[in-house]
């Protein structure tokens, strides 16, 4: 899960995902990181970890980390948040085989979601429960199509 800063949207990308995934029983290694170093080594936004924590989930252990090259080989799907996320993974690949693991995380999830998953930061609380909901229902399905081909472990 890849966004700007790894405060905002990825790190709740990522806890939502892995929740969704647990839930239905999928084995996955899920981590998140920025197209920026900017905020590395931080916890998430406190907002982020607010809205998290209001449905549950605790986000107050992840800790803000730059993308790296080798994320490419270490991940077999790369999703990004927005498509200034997307260009700029797109930028740093250099093979079609890392150029095919990047997507666009709601276009995974099908066509009704729009583009991009706005970025909160510059936004208030309101801004971030919508985001929460929106990558919680695109989570949902993103989670249902990698059931139909992922190995349970089972
Ligand atoms: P994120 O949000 O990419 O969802 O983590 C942002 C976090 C920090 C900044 C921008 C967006 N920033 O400009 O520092």
């Amino acid at each position: 899960m890849v966004c700007l800063g790894n405060i905002c949207r990825s790190p709740l990308a990522e806890a939502i995902v892995r929740e969704h995934f647990a839930k239905n029983g999928i084995h996955a290694r899920i981590d998140s990181c920025g197209t920026s170093g900017w905020h590395e080594g931080e916890k998430p936004d406190t907002r982020a970890i607010h809205v998290a924590h209001d449905r549950g989930i605790d986000l107050s252990t992840l800790r803000s980390r730059p993308f790296r090259h080798q994320d490419f080989d270490a991940f077999d799907v790369i999703f990004a948040m927005d498509r200034s996320n997307y260009n700029d993974l797109l930028e740093m690949a250099k093979t079609p085989e890392h150029r095919e693991k990047i997507h666009l995380f709601l276009h995974f999830a099908g066509r009704d979601f729009g583009d991009d998953v706005p970025d909160p930061y510059y936004g208030n609380l309101a801004d971030f429960y919508r985001v929460y909901d929106l990558l919680d229902r695109a989570a949902n399905l993103i989670v249902l199509g990698f059931q139909r081909e992922a190995p349970t472990g089972e």
